[in-house]
């Protein structure tokens, strides 16, 4: 996720950037740079790679001036490379910019401006915002700002720099964080407040269509409509390490909160304006080139091949496709069935982990064509596929994949409504009620939260059993096995998933009185099943916990707890229904002490075989 920062004072500006943009150094980025005013020149310094390379760049010329912004990137629009690094300035010098998030009409936006004759440095969505403001300004800064702000769409924190305006920042919010730290005779202005709090503890946290005009000696804070905000101050009083956790205890607990964003931001730009369907830019596929595939194969390791699975789902119900899909350390040496009719799909968050590497490079030596779903752009998998979809769910710090795997659930749900789509094996009116179902679901995501209190009761109270098994069928049973996986791995209780009725084929020998079994059920389609099945490990006296829709009245007569999530399309609920298991794992591993952002001999990116 990318880091902002901004100075205005009395100190020169550099130093509080530079070190400001290392304090959000472990939010992960690719590039950094900054910008300052010196006298009535603009200047801007930024570079690929970590900040020791801007430093040395810098190194016996760091920009001066008593004002500046600075900003490490995490690639989106564009690979890691010098020109694609913020802050961007317009063409004639007068504006620096640096942006965090998504500007999802930036194409129309260029073209109108290329039209016009700018000139584009960068392939980013970002460098469209100095441009307009270029563009529009005649002499006022802050209208200007105001414009730009009314042609943009999408997700953003900006912060503007003016060489005609040497006394002030303008910063605007829409759905990334922005703060402005408060000190004497000077300001300050992040994306986070690990940045600011060597400086100050006083803030002001920014609201969403908030826009604040911040000088050496006051803040001014308007909305959007330009009516003036009277911000209330905010007083820090989180350690350096709680800061850097936004306030959670734990990465991992952030970033399963992160979830209504990352999923939001992988949607983004991927629905066409009516709603009625999706769009990839990145494939352009046609009918030629679908019909050209007889097979799909999925290739992914740990939880990108649990993604996998629901993502064969998606794709075999709506499309119609024949589907397999394999664990990559298999699919190496298992002498594949494939060829040019298939199309190979790899998934994995990091896009370095060797066995999907490798089969990857497997699958196009026998000439699949190929597509990657990943997190990491400019990664070795990315480069290496044809295609690539990135899911923008932002740096996935704990080991624990939690952020990464819903937001590959949406990537494939979308791969399929665009895969149907062309192929034309869904109604229209179908393709438009699951896209509609689609843009509800950030939301849903967040309402999943209100009601979790139950989980951590349970992770609390059962965290000290040794075995716990998790039950369901259809989609429910791929989410069981996700959920199986986070609570070994970080609380090394020994879980097991099993399709419900599978058990009764041998591990129902193993429920006895009082282990904990969690029973997914939001497949309409096989509740009565499922419900079945959960009445035979109840006649055990197991203790169980069952996951359903809001909609459910039945579940709560067969269980010990129930634990709801928004009712949506059973495709779709997946994607919020893993959210009780993310939390159920991390209440565990709390409980039992583990380490839970760097479990016991396991890595965040495995470069191994
Ligand atoms: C589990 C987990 C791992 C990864 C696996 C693949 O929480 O994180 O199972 O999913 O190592 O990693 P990527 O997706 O980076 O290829």
């Amino acid at each position: 996720m990318c880091g902002i920062v901004g100075y205005v004072g009395k100190e020169e500006a550099a130093p509080f950037l530079l070190d400001g943009l290392s304090k959000l150094e472990y939010r992960g980025y690719d590039s950094a740079g900054i910008a300052t005013i010196d006298g009535t020149k603009l200047v801007v310094e930024k570079c690929v790679g970590r900040l020791a390379a801007l430093k040395e760049k810098i190194d016996g010329h760091v920009p001066k001036g008593t004002i500046g912004i600075g900003h490490t990137r995490w690639a989106t629009h564009g690979r890691p490379a010098d020109n694609n690094a913020h802050p961007h300035t317009d063409g004639a010098g007068r504006f620096a910019v640096v942006h965090n998030g998504i500007i999802e009409n930036y194409l129309p936006l260029k073209e109108g401006l290329l039209k016009k004759g700018h000139e584009f440095k960068s392939e980013t969505d970002s460098e469209v915002v100095v441009h307009l403001l270029a563009d529009v300004y005649d002499g006022d800064f802050e209208a200007a700002v105001h414009r730009v702000l009314t042609m943009i769409e999408g997700s953003y924190s900006l912060v503007f720099l003016s060489k005609d305006h040497p006394d002030r920042l303008i910063c605007a919010k829409k759905d990334n964080p922005l703060v402005i730290g408060l000190g004497n005779g000077e300001n300050f202005i992040a994306s986070d407040i690990p940045a600011i709090i060597s400086r100050t503890r006083r803030t002001y946290i920014l609201n969403d269509g908030e826009i604040a005009v911040v000088h050496r000696d006051g803040v001014d804070v308007c909305n959007f409509a330009g009516e003036r905000i009277d911000k209330k101050v905010f007083e820090v009083n989180w350690n350096a390490e709680a800061a850097e956790k936004g306030g959670y205890e734990h990465f991992m607990l952030k970033e399963i909160h992160e979830q209504p964003k990352a999923v939001r931001d992988t949607m983004s730009q991927r629905i066409a304006k009516d709603g009625k369907s999706v769009v990839f830019n990145e494939l352009k596929w046609d009918k030629d080139f679908l019909d050209s595939i007889d097979k799909i194969s999925i290739v992914a390791c740990g939880t990108a091949y649990h993604a996998g699975l629901v993502g064969k789902t998606y794709i075999e119900k709506l499309v119609r496709i024949p589907v397999e899909i394999d664990v990559a350390s298999e699919f190496r040496y298992k002498d594949p069935i494939i060829d040019d009719k298939t199309l190979t799909v790899v998934v994995s968050q990091s896009g370095e982990t060797s066995d999907t590497l490798a089969a990857l490079k497997e699958a196009k030596r026998r000439g699949a064509k190929t597509v990657a779903i990943t997190n990491v752009v400019g990664s070795s998998i990315a480069r290496e596929a044809d295609r690539v979809i990135y899911t923008w769910a932002g740096p996935e710090i704990a080991v624990a994949s939690t952020k990464a795997y819903t937001t590959q659930l949406v990537a494939f749900f979308m791969l399929a409504l665009y895969m149907a789509e062309i192929e034309g094996t869904q109604p229209s009116e179908r393709i438009a009620e699951l896209i509609a179902a689609l843009q509800k679901l950030p939301d849903d995501v967040s309402r999943t939260f209100e009601d979790m209190e139950p989980i951590k009761t349970f992770a609390t109270k059962y965290g000290f059993n040794e075995d716990a098994f998790f039950i369901g069928r259809s989609l429910d049973y791929n989410v069981a096995m996700e959920g199986s996986l986070k609570l070994k791995e970080i609380s090394y209780i020994h879980a097991e998933a099993y399709a419900a009725g599978e058990l009764k084929h041998g591990t129902l020998a193993l429920i006895v009185k009082g282990v904990p079994v969690i029973a997914l059920a939001t497949q309409k389609s096989v509740y009565e099943k499922t419900l079945g099945n959960i009445k035979e490990v109840k006649a055990r006296d197991a203790v169980v916990i069952g996951i359903a829709a809001a909609d459910d009245t039945e579940l709560a007569k067969y269980v010990d707890h129930v634990i709801k999530v928004p009712a949506t399309d059973e495709l779709l609920i997946p994607i919020l229904a893993v959210i009780p298991l993310q939390l159920l794992a991390y209440y565990a591993a709390v409980t039992r002490g583990c380490d839970v952002d760097k479990p016991r001999n396991l890595a965040k990116s495995v470069t191994v075989e």
